[in-house]
């Protein structure tokens, strides 16, 4: 069964609500005739209420960057699933490395955000991937495997289905340094296969996994023209529509 290529731009701490309504407006216009690909955007909590007005009927999707465990509560400085939901999000980015590295969330945090932002109607983005260090010492399957047990601990098929993968392997994002399509897809193949051995085979043949890591117009073709690499998670260069959109272009070629 094909997968529907999907690709998403993370915006990080980047674009308050001018500059982010200014990029909203621009992949309006340099999406429109896109075909057959999901599109989704994270911009900062704060820009969310200037984007999603713009980006209304384009199919766009909008997602949010972090979510705490906890709809509400006393959790000074976080944003809920549910909140976020009511703005008009639709999807939750949760585990990216940046969170995992500077904010210490850990694989038990990430599983419980997975039921955050489900039980406020959110779509999951899990993020997973290993250091250079552990790249280096031979224990990239051990540690993106570790990251996605614990992620889909107790998650039943028909919700797993639903939860979009992001390979980002640390090493390779915001450095320039892309992995190659090969060392890419290798990976990908191996959670792809993790999948199919703890679900039934619908569950692999569904779920996107998405790469990230230095994804540009100019390596986008070729990342996603591998069987398991279904799209791309993007940072830097979701920061200018034309890149965007060049990404795009790349991945429904
Ligand atoms: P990058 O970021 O494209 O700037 O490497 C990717 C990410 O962090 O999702």
């Amino acid at each position: 069964m094909a997968r529907v290529p999907f690709i998403a731009g993370n915006w990080k701490l980047n674009h308050g609500p001018k500059a982010a309504a200014a990029l909203a407006m621009g992949l309006r216009d340099s999406l429109a005739n896109r075909g057959d690909a999901t599109l989704a955007v994270f911009p900062t909590a704060l820009s969310i209420p200037a984007v999603l007005p713009i980006l209304e009927g384009t199919g766009i999707h909008v997602g949010v960057q972090e979510i705490n465990a906890s709809q509400h509560g006393a959790f000074t400085g976080t944003n809920s699933a549910e909140m976020a939901r009511e703005l008009g999000c639709t999807y939750a980015l949760i585990g990216h490395s940046e969170r995992r590295q500077l904010f210490g969330e850990t694989d038990a945090d990430v599983r419980v955000k997975i039921d955050a932002a489900r039980e406020a109607g959110l779509l999951p983005m899990v993020c997973i991937g290993e250091t250079l260090q552990e790249r280096e010492a031979g224990r990239v399957e051990e540690v993106v495997f570790r990251q996605l047990s614990a992620a889909f601990e107790g998650i039943e098929a028909d919700v797993a289905a639903t939860i979009t993968i992001a390979y980002e392997p640390v090493w390779a994002i915001g450095t320039g340094v892309t992995a190659t399509p090969a060392q890419a897809q290798e990976v990908h193949a191996k959670l792809r296969g993790w999948l199919a051995t703890h679900y039934p085979a619908f569950v692999a043949e569904q779920t996107r996994i998405l790469y990230g890591g230095s994804v540009k117009p100019d390596n986008a073709a070729e990342l996603m023209s591998c069987p398991d690499i279904d799209g791309a998670l993007v940072g830097g260069a979701s920061l200018k529509a034309a890149d965007f959109a060049g990404i795009v272009a790349g991945a429904v070629a």
